[in-house]
């Protein structure tokens, strides 16, 4: 199917009560697996690249990989830009082909969060590109990506925001965090802030970042095979399932694939020491990773 821009599959999404994973990927592999498990599932998908998987591998690489699985896809495929921390970046982006960009102006002061979300706006909206914007601070690391900080996002000052900016989407700040260890205990998801931002914003389709589950299983084959995690914590499934069926439009995860890669990898380098084509621990690492993508599906789309 098509490389289409996500306002569709949001209309739709938000009219129905479902949503849409969003996978992050950095090379071809892992453009395949998103695909071929969205193929079997015949269901929409998003690919997310950060500008650090855009600084590793470059946007226009990833956009012709992406291109290539879109013709073996049945289902059709966003392909977003995903924490792009300025304009400069987003416009890297929709000039490599990217159908989606989020610009990230949560850790600038509100008005320059407007004007920084107003200029990628007008700039994408011209080449048929949509937006997502973040509100609130959503808490933990990722590369690039770092708050210490949580703030909700407040149902006033969205209507406000995507009323000056005309963003399609809104990431917001819900209890879910970035990375690997999400909290001391299970997050406890803020489904009153969704319901409050929902009815100020009815029409825009809400976002949640940071929402790996942090399967018990990779970190399990991860330590046994060497590796060392200190501390891990995702959100449960079932507020994952929860979740996608509320206003949240869009469920963001990058850990949960990184996780079942390496543990794919280990394993097989481990159980197979004369491996030294990387060619065999890629298509370990893969397995796993597409094994974990259709569970996600499971709980974000219900097939
Ligand atoms: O939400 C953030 C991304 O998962 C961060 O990815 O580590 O490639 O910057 P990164
Ligand atoms: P996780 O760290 O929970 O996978 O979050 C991914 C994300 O929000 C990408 O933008
Ligand atoms: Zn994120």
């Amino acid at each position: 199917m098509a490389l289409v821009n996500s306002k569709e599959m949001f209309k739709k999404a938000l009219n129905e009560g479902y949503a849409i994973p969003a996978f992050n990927v950095c090379n071809m592999e892992s453009v395949q697996a998103v695909a071929e498990v969205a193929n079997e599932k015949n269901a929409p998908v998003i690919i997310a690249v950060s500008e650090g998987a855009g600084k590793y591998a470059g946007y226009d690489y990833i956009r012709a990989i992406v291109e290539v699985a879109s013709k073996h896809c049945s289902s059709d495929i966003v392909l977003h830009l995903d924490h792009g921390k300025t304009f400069e970046a987003c416009k890297a982006a929709i000039d490599a082909g990217f159908t989606s960009v989020m610009i990230d102006g949560s850790s600038l002061p509100y008005e320059e969060n407007i004007a920084e979300t107003k200029k990628v706006v007008e700039y994408a909206h011209a080449r048929n590109v949509t937006v997502e914007a973040e509100l609130g601070k959503i808490m933990g690391t990722e590369d690039l990506i770092h708050s210490d900080t949580e703030s909700f996002t407040d149902p006033e000052e969205a209507k406000d925001f995507v009323t000056r900016t005309g963003v399609d989407s809104l990431a917001i700040s819900i209890g879910t965090a970035h990375g690997v260890n999400k909290s001391i205990s299970t997050p406890v998801i803020q489904y009153g802030v969704i319901e409050n931002v929902h009815n100020a914003i009815p029409e825009v389709p809400l976002v949640a970042h940071g929402s790996s589950t942090v399967p018990a299983k990779w970190v399990d084959l991860i330590k046994k095979y060497g590796g060392e995690i200190k501390k891990s914590q995702g959100i449960s499934e079932e507020d994952i399932v929860k979740m996608s069926k509320s206003a949240i439009c869009k469920i963001n995860m990058d850990t949960d694939l990184r996780l079942a890669h390496t543990a794919g990898v280990r394993e097989d380098l481990a159980l197979n020491p004369g491996h030294f084509d990387q060619r065999d621990f890629n298509k370990a690492g893969k397995k796993y990773v597409k094994e974990q993508i259709a569970h996600a599906f499971e709980l974000v789309v219900g097939k």
